[in-house]
């Protein structure tokens, strides 16, 4: 199913900030990130965006389904001692980067996804669940696509502090 992701870039006293950065990675309508999966591209589903001087970002993707984390070594024994499921909900992870700002790495989740309440890696909060609006065919912004679709709106909110990039590799 496809999406539209309208991004909004805000601080604390709720103004807009401009020309964020902002990358985003998902996983598949099937549950996979593309280097799980020999079916995708390389790079698919990973994107990166600068934000207009009114702090949005706006882009046409695939809603990304849940997925189990890895259960073949410790993680699988401590989750089957505990009797738990391996499954994150449906979520797409976003990086947010602004001079003046403290980096914000974050993840924005279905609001209609399966295991919200039971995240295995305790991930959810309120703040954190995003708001899927389905739109049917021909109406709103992938109205050319012809398809029904849904509509994520969602906005960030960055504290002021220093703006730092992760360093790859993370460990
Ligand atoms: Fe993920």
């Amino acid at each position: 199913m496809l999406l539209y992701v309208n991004l909004r870039v805000l601080n604390t006293r709720n103004e807009v900030v401009p020309n964020a950065m902002v990358e985003v990675w998902q996983a598949s309508p099937v549950g996979m990130y593309e280097n799980q999966d020999p079916q995708q591209p390389e790079m698919n589903l990973r994107g990166h965006f600068f934000a207009d001087e009114n702090g949005r970002v706006s882009f046409k993707t695939v809603r990304p389904a849940g997925y189990p984390v890895p259960t073949d070594g410790p993680v699988g024994t401590l989750l089957r001692k505990q009797a738990r499921h391996p499954y994150r909900p449906a979520h797409l992870h976003f990086i947010v980067v602004a001079e003046g700002y403290s980096t914000l790495i974050s993840q924005v989740f279905s609001d209609d996804a399966e295991y919200l309440d039971s995240d295995v890696v305790f991930g959810v909060t309120r703040d954190l669940v995003g708001s899927f609006e389905s739109h049917a065919a021909s109406t709103g912004p992938l109205a050319e696509t012809g398809e029904p679709y849904y509509t994520l709106d969602y906005s960030f909110v960055l504290s002021e502090g220093e703006s730092t990039r992760p360093t790859p590799p993370i460990k």
